[in-house]
């Protein structure tokens, strides 16, 4: 079976605003396996946001070519990215992208229901993500690092085939990113699953099979020491 999740060639992305436009990926390509996890790094509005909404179908790229699970991404409809989305590709998003009106507990439910999935488990990922107490609170009453770890429960209880993840320890303290790390590689390694990570944590970023740097448009493999 081929066991690609990602294969990505070329790809290129603009943002147009009326006059202006904004040249962010120029030839993106890379490959994802399932069972590794690669790490993507780069400077602040090099483009790395945009490159996982590409990758996840809320953005066209207006050149390349992206297939996913194997299919390529021009036979697939809104309404397959939806349903991809919705039952095996898990982006966490920068901001969280919580539902306000529901309880932490609601939250996590909300998102297994939508994969399909029974309702439990959500109990066990809020202990191991530190958590358990905030069940029954609602989004805006947690600090930014609490909605990571309620935004990394909703992904990891959908039981995805890859997960997007955007800087998923960015507003954790050392402390707890330490405690959240292994549950990437869990997943990775107990069910196969793909990941990409954008981070700036240095070892969320080494425990990855590889580090590739997102600058001037494309991907190029990180060179912890340029010889320049
Ligand atoms: N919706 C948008 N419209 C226009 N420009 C955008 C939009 N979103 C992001 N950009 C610009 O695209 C570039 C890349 O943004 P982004 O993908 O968020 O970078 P990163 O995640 O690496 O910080 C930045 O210059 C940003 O200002
Ligand atoms: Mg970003």
């Amino acid at each position: 079976m081929n066991d690609l999740l990602i294969e990505a060639s070329g790809l290129k992305h603009t943002y147009r605003n009326g006059a202006t436009s904004v040249p962010v990926l120029d030839g993106v390509s890379f490959s994802l396996r399932q069972g590794k996890a690669v790490a993507i790094v780069g400077p602040s509005g090099s483009g790395k946001s945009t490159l996982l909404n590409v990758l996840n179908g809320l953005l066209v790229a207006e050149a390349g070519e992206l297939r996913i699970f194997g299919q390529s991404s021009q036979q697939l409809s809104q309404n397959d990215w939806a349903e991809l989305r919705r039952t095996q590709i898990a982006t966490l998003f920068q901001d969280g992208n919580l539902i306000s009106t529901l309880t932490v507990s609601r939250n996590i439910a909300f998102r297994a229901g939508l994969a399909g999935l029974a309702e439990n488990g959500g109990a066990a990922l809020m202990d191991q993500l530190g958590i358990a107490d905030t069940a029954h609170r609602y989004p805006d009453q947690l600090s930014g690092g609490q909605r990571q770890r309620v935004a990394l429960a909703c992904a990891f209880v959908m039981q995805p085939k890859l997960i997007l993840a955007d800087e998923p320890t960015g507003s954790l303290d050392y402390a707890t990113a330490q405690r959240v790390t292994p549950l990437f590689f869990d997943a990775i390694r107990e069910r196969n699953v793909g990941a990409l990570i954008v981070t700036h944590n240095p070892e969320l970023a080494e425990r990855c099979d590889r580090i590739l740097e997102l600058r001037e448009g494309a991907l190029r493999p990180w060179d912890l020491a340029p010889s320049s």
